[in-house]
């Protein structure tokens, strides 16, 4: 990273988010248009005054012409990016970089996917032809490794450990029971949860995110111009990834109480922004809680919690609501399902929405710092994305 960064360079004006759900009745176009216009409103432009525009999707299109299809761009440059879960993150850290190298004055990142009638499931998916010895695994059964080796590693029996990963899904989806925009939006109890059919041991069917449609989007332009658009944008103080080097399933050592790529992207942020206590500087967080283990995992690598400390946060209500973090405080992939392209973008949708007061009954005591956690791939290999944004200039 380059000593400037890309903290206080740019902000956001104007964002946009579909519910996500089952669409039946939308295709992808629609739900990008609803996403694009939702945003074009917000931040009081037209499309055309749109310069440049980065599509994240992982598997509902391709090229950037599936976005100026849906809105009808006339001949503007459109990139489509692709890194895996983490692609609507993807496509808004390239158009945050493009505005602050001074290329645009405002551009359009945005994340959409059409998976609910796609055939797309956790436990159904192409892989790309290997020369056979690839190992072949669904995602629930990837990341439900991260649950016995914690429960070991820290001395938690299975029933203790069950009653943590309930306990994060408890909170995900009463969280989302406050959100109009979540797909599922009612509160579940942990007795449900605890005894849902298992799809990967120890994951239950609620332990897993659920699979969804939906789209969003964000309006970027120079920090210093954002004020000729509204009097409450949203400023980026920290955008970071980390790609492994993916030879977590060949390493002796590997032991899946941690994934490196979300601390080195964490380590990156916090630097670019200034955080020195992510326990304390950094006041809500939207992270991956593609499972409820990855959740578990996450607050350690972020720091939120001392290692093999996390568990016990969670059974305190550290990361609830009215805890000392929220975290997925919008309910996350777990109620909010995870139209993949789509929910780097609607974690930030989160953050400009508490940030501004908008957040109704799940609204936040002013906020003015938030993280979003955007992960793609397995524990062993995989991309972490890591933003850090605020409500004021430093
Ligand atoms: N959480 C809560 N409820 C869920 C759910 C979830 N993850 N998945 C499905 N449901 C509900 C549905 O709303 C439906 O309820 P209804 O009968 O009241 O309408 C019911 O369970 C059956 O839904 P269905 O779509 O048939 O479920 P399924 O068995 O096909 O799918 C999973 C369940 C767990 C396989 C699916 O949610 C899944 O694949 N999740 C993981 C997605 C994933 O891996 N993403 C990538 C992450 S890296």
């Amino acid at each position: 990273m380059s000593k400037r960064g890309i903290c206080d360079k740019v902000a956001v004006i104007g964002m946009g988010c579909t519910r996500f759900a089952e669409h039946w009745d939308k295709s992808l176009d629609d739900l990008l248009v609803d996403a694009a216009y939702e945003a074009f409103a917000d931040a009081g432009i037209e499309p055309q005054d749109i310069q440049a525009a980065w599509f994240g999707t992982l598997i509902s299109g391709y090229s950037g012409t599936t976005l100026s299809g849906a809105l009808k761009t006339q001949y503007i440059p459109i990139t489509r990016v692709e890194n895996l879960c983490a692609s609507g993150s993807e496509a808004f850290r390239n158009a945050c970089y493009a505005v602050a190298a001074g290329v645009y004055d405002i551009v359009l990142a945005i994340g959409g996917e059409k998976l609910k009638d796609s055939g797309f499931s956790g436990l159904v998916r192409p892989n790309p032809a290997s020369d056979g010895t690839a190992p072949n695994i669904t995602a629930p059964a990837a990341f439900s490794f991260l649950a016995p080796a914690y429960f070991s590693k820290y001395g938690l029996d299975k029933e203790k450990g069950k009653e943590v990963l309930t306990r994060i899904a408890w909170k995900n989806h009463r969280n989302g029971s406050l959100n109009p925009k979540a797909q599922f939006r009612s509160e579940v109890s942990l007795e449900e949860i605890a005894r849902s059919p298992i799809v990967a041991s120890p994951f239950g069917v609620m332990d897993c995110s659920g699979v969804a449609d939906g789209a969003a989007a964000a309006i970027i332009v120079r920090a210093e111009d954002a004020h000729k658009y509204r009097k409450d944008p949203m400023y980026v103080k920290a955008l970071s990834i980390a790609a492994g080097p993916g030879d977590g399933k060949l390493r002796q050592d590997f032991d899946f109480t941690s994934i490196k790529e979300n601390i080195v992207a964490a380590e990156a942020a916090y630097k670019e922004a200034g955080i020195t206590n992510p326990r304390t500087d950094i006041h809500l967080a939207e992270v991956h809680d593609c499972f409820t283990a990855t959740e578990l995992v996450i607050y350690e690598d972020l720091g939120f919690s001392e290692r093999g400390e996390g568990w016990k946060d969670v059974l305190d209500g550290a990361f609830d609501l009215e805890g000392r973090l929220p975290v997925n405080p919008d309910g996350g992939l777990k109620s909010f399902g995870h139209p993949i392209g789509a929910s780097g973008l609607r974690m930030l949708y989160e953050m400009y929405l508490q940030f501004q007061g908008k957040a109704g009954k799940r609204q936040l005591d002013n906020p003015k710092i938030g993280l979003t956690h955007n992960l793609g791939g397995h524990p062993t290999q995989c991309v972490s994305f890591v933003s850090i944004v605020g409500k004021e200039l430093s």
